[in-house]
């Protein structure tokens, strides 16, 4: 329904990992939550589960207080945490059926529940296999499907795109679409921006634990400029540099670089690396790349200028 987090600030020894953070996720809304690693996206969502204390500040969900009324705020919350640790002995429908269990439901019917969503989610092939023999992308479609148990109006889940394939990320979105419909508060953490397209409706970008920015998926766009994305076979300082005379280079993961508002058409680009032994994997020309929307707002806020 909704979930408010209010002026919130936590420090871990002398880092402050959040700095008055304060933003609404409102009924039927599917928020983005970005920013770039150790940002601050984890601990925010740490505490708006109630897994950890605020400094300052509170999270509300639904009208009950994180902080002083836990149980009820947070039974009103389905989440799945970055990374789920799962390492149970248990088959994953024995597990499934004793979580279900918390929740109120009994034996065969937790069972007949187990056993559809699990099947919603990918896994039911997998349902009588042990959840430690589970890959990082299984375990995290357990979580999902664990966390639909009581059909909670508010879900929050950190960087749940992250270890999913292509299926899961495209399963994903139709939840989204589910979700929008039935009127529940969604936040969602990626720290790739255009991950969360075709998801969010609403990004709140976060940086060195301040928020920066709230905009609309379309605002987004409308502002973004063009690049061309590249996966090369390798990336190293004479490469960024030679990129660096065509346009803004900066790198996006490993060997994904981005290239924004490039002065010569992607054609010139790959063959000029080609003829330098660099070799291009994929290249793929955005007509308006979010990334640089993101790294933009990140510059004017180290500049002080947000
Ligand atoms: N338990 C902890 N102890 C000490 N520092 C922490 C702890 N959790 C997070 N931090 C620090 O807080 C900052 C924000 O981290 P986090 O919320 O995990 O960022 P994100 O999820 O955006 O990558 C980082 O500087 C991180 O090192
Ligand atoms: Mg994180």
């Amino acid at each position: 329904m909704t979930i408010e987090i209010r002026d919130v600030s936590k420090s871990f020894g002398k880092v402050q990992a959040l700095k008055n953070v304060s933003f609404t996720v409102p009924s039927g809304r599917v928020v983005g939550y970005v920013g770039l690693n150790g940002a601050g996206k984890t601990t925010t969502i740490r505490i708006a589960t109630g897994v950890l204390p605020p400094d300052q500040g509170d999270v509300v969900i639904d009208g009950y207080s994180v902080t002083r009324d836990k149980k009820k705020a947070s039974w009103g919350v389905g989440w799945v945490p970055e990374l789920p640790i799962f390492e149970s002995e248990f088959k994953a429908i024995d597990y499934f059926t004793y979580l279900a269990g918390y929740y109120g439901y009994k034996g065969s019917e937790a069972r007949r529940l187990g056993e559809e969503l699990l099947t919603k989610f990918g896994l039911g092939d997998a349902i009588n296999r042990k959840l430690a023999t589970f890959s990082q992308g299984m375990k995290k479609r357990f979580a999902l499907a664990v966390s639909m148990i009581n059909d909670p109006p508010n879900f929050i889940f950190d960087e749940v795109l992250n270890g999913l394939d292509p299926q899961g990320i495209a399963f994903f979105r139709e939840l989204a679409v589910e979700f929008r419909k039935r009127g529940k508060a969604v936040l969602f953490s990626s720290h790739i921006l255009s991950e969360v397209e075709g998801i969010a409706d609403i990004v709140v970008f976060i940086h060195k634990g301040r928020i920066i920015g709230s905009h609309s998926i379309d605002e987004i766009k409308h502002e973004a400029k063009p690049a061309v994305e590249l996966v090369l076979t390798k990336v190293d300082n004479d490469l960024l540099k030679l990129l660096g005379k065509y346009g803004e280079v900066s790198v996006v993961s490993g060997n994904r670089v981005l290239v924004r508002n490039p002065s010569v058409d992607s054609s010139v680009l790959i063959s000029e690396l080609v003829s330098k032994g660099i070799g291009v994997l994929e290249a793929k020309r955005e007509e308006k790349s979010l990334e640089d929307f993101f790294f933009n707002l990140v510059k004017r806020a180290e500049s002080g200028e947000l």
